[in-house]
């Protein structure tokens, strides 16, 4: 499948962070862009370069807000082909001492919405012939226990099973896993990450570049920079609870 450059990509989670690094990089490119989020202004200024994009405020916590974006991704009109799917959010507490409109708030975005999403994507590309989805994971769901890591594996699995169909489908699916990102995630979820080593940082840009080379090379799955595949690596051999053993010890996160 080769990658186009002149067709329609929409981008959730284009407000901030990883999801509007994609989206910039893409505008460069010359694509057209459908931008989605809550944040209607900072939609408006997060790729300064886009030319006209098409606006999507919505909450994707509601039935109406993912209905509105799940109709877009099945228009005929100016087919999406391309979806990046960034947005997500996490929650601050341990599972039992966050409230439980948090860790429901966090399960709608980060699986009920992909649900939602993956679905009228892959209906309407496989209808058309073929198309791209890329789904923002998580090196969480390697190696973080909690329903954040949870929401991430279940991701994973899902789009696994996507690509496994990629040749009868024609729809190629990435699944890219960044580790500790600069962006507004951690703060916006109230996270004290200062006990996270400054090593253990990526800039969004950096995730943003490496997941559309890993698209173009026909990649399934993507962990950003060596040193974080070392470390999946490195960890893979332990059982869930070693890992997140290793990676409290390595990058202690706090509820601020
Ligand atoms: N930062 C990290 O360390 C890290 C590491 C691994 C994976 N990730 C994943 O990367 C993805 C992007 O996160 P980020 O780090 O770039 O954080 P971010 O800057 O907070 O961006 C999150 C994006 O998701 C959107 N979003 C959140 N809730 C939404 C809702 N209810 N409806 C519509 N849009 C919503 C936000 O838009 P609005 O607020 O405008 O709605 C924002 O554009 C997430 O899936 C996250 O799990 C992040």
């Amino acid at each position: 499948m080769s990658y186009q450059v002149s067709s329609v990509a929409m981008v959730t989670g284009a407000s901030s962070g990883i999801g509007a690094a994609l989206a910039r990089r893409l505008a460069t490119e010359g694509r057209d862009l459908v931008l989605v989020g809550r944040r209607a202004d900072r939609l408006r200024t997060a790729v300064p370069g886009a030319a006209e994009p098409e606006l999507l405020a919505v909450d994707l916590a509601v039935p109406d807000g993912v209905a509105a974006v799940a109709d877009r991704l099945a228009a005929a009109e100016r087919p999406v082909d391309l979806l990046i799917h960034a947005a997500g959010l996490t929650t601050a507490l341990p599972f039992g001492v966050a409230a439980l409109d948090d860790e429901l708030a966090q399960l709608q975005v980060n699986v009920v919405a992909t649900t939602q999403l993956l679905h009228a994507a892959m209906t309407a590309m496989q209808a058309r012939g073929g198309g791209q989805i890329v789904v923002v994971g998580s090196t969480a769901a390697h190696w973080s226990s909690g329903s954040y890591a949870a929401s991430k594996a279940w991701l994973e699995v899902l789009a696994g099973a996507l690509a496994d169909r990629t040749p009868t489908t024609d729809v190629q699916v990435l699944v890219v896993r960044p580790g500790f990102t600069r962006t507004d995630l951690h703060e916006r979820a109230g996270i004290d990450n200062s006990g996270v080593p400054g090593w253990m940082w990526l800039a969004a840009d950096r995730v943003a570049a490496e997941t559309l080379s890993a698209l173009r090379a026909g990649r399934r799955s993507w962990t950003p920079t060596r040193r974080y595949r070392a470390l999946v690596a490195a960890t893979a051999p332990l059982p869930r609870h070693r890992r997140s053993a290793v990676l409290r010890r390595l990058a202690p996160l706090r509820p601020r």
